[in-house]
């Protein structure tokens, strides 16, 4: 098979299609001409779509996912509330950094790294009635791990708490219905499972949290500000970068020619894939309930070094992987399989893999010369 060099499978940035580069290449736009003010006309509507909600309020801001989170915190929460945060992993921990930012206080409920916080344990503490919100990352790219969000959901449903969703590794590619779960606020980024270039944050925020959103004190984080000018284009808060967000539709539109079920279910599919091959060569995925978009291996009983690994792939044949995250950077290797890969870039990948693996092994037996 014929792939371009690099392959990308790691977890953001992604692959791109070759008509969203040309997208990306086309002449440059104004900000205010018609043909761009055409363009984020329709971008609202499509990351309804994409969310599955009829009514949430969007704002698409030059950024990344980290922006919209912050934006997110930033727009809902005063020193006069208290938030919860389940945390199991990197990007958890961030959430509750930025939340300690923004909030009055922050209670956080973790487990260890690729483990879920059980569901008697958030239950417990969104009973208290004390939360204006519940923040969760969907899927942590540390590890790998999808958090079930239909309990969660009811929970905070039921406490009159927002949900707060970090999506940045998951919309687009793992099942999330915002209307029919009751998301309040969901953050994702273009890089990821959208498969678009890096540098916009989509902001999707329902009816009912919108009307709660608050002075951000911030002129560029404020996420009200942002729904009005996304929603109303021609309305100018700061120039956005106009070529990502040509791109940007482009890319959406794949998404959506290809239908969410069926991307969702082609996520599925390809991560199972992916997970079977793995653990036929005795790598296992770490996370205890593992996404469809991304897969991290522990190579630490094979003896492993991921950066070794990943260096192999690279000079070999052009595939760039991700490695561990913090103290995890040599004993895993993460393997985004969002967007735009394919099956046939993961037997690519895995044919790369076994060759790595065997001129290992035959560099072993290798006599030394004296
Ligand atoms: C789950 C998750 N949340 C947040 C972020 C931050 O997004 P960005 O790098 O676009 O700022 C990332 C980036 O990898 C992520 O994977």
């Amino acid at each position: 098979m014929e792939v371009e060099r690099p392959l990308l499978l790691t977890p953001g940035p992604t692959i791109l299609h070759r008509s969203v580069r040309e997208a990306l290449a086309g002449p440059q736009l104004s900000h205010d001409s018609p043909e761009f003010l055409e363009v984020l006309g329709r971008l609202p509507g499509m990351v309804r779509k994409v969310v599955r909600s009829d009514s949430a309020r969007v704002a698409l801001v030059t950024g990344s996912g980290t922006l919209g989170m912050e934006m997110a915190m930033a727009s809902l929460l005063s020193r006069e509330d208290r938030v919860l945060v389940l945390e199991s992993g990197y990007f958890g921990s961030r959430l509750a950094e930025i939340a300690r930012m923004y909030a009055g206080s922050v209670d956080v409920l973790s487990a260890p790294p690729g483990r879920l916080v059980p569901a008697d344990s958030y239950r417990a503490a969104l009973e208290t009635g004390r939360y204006r919100a519940v923040a969760v990352t969907h899927v942590d790219t540390a590890t790998g791990l999808e958090w079930p969000l239909e309990d969660l959901a009811r929970a905070s449903r039921d406490a009159g708490s927002i949900l707060l969703v970090d999506g940045v590794s998951s919309v687009g590619g793992a099942r999330l219905e915002m209307d029919r779960l009751g998301v309040g606020v969901l953050v994702t980024s273009s890089q990821k499972c959208l498969a678009a270039p890096p540098g916009v944050a989509l902001i999707a925020v329902s009816e009912e949290a919108a009307r709660g959103l608050r002075d951000s004190g911030s002129l560029y984080m404020d996420l009200r500000r942002w729904i009005e000018v996304s929603e109303s284009p021609g309305r100018y808060l700061s120039t956005p970068a106009v070529n990502l967000f040509v791109a940007l539709e482009r890319a959406l539109e794949i998404v959506l020619e290809e239908g969410m079920e069926a991307r969702w279910a082609r996520h599925e599919s390809n991560a199972s894939f992916l997970r079977d091959e793995m653990s036929r060569r005795g790598m296992r995925a770490i996370a205890e309930a593992p996404s469809p978009t991304v897969s991290v291996f522990d190579l630490a009983p094979l003896g492993i070094d991921a950066l070794w690994l990943r260096r192999e792939l690279y000079e070999r044949r052009g595939v760039w992987t991700g490695i561990g995250v913090g103290p995890n950077k040599s004993r895993h290797i993460r393997v985004g399989h969002m967007g735009n890969v394919s099956r046939a870039h993961l037997e690519f990948f895995l044919g790369a893999l076994d060759e790595a693996l065997a001129g290992r092994a035959r560099g072993r037996r290798r006599p030394r010369i004296k």
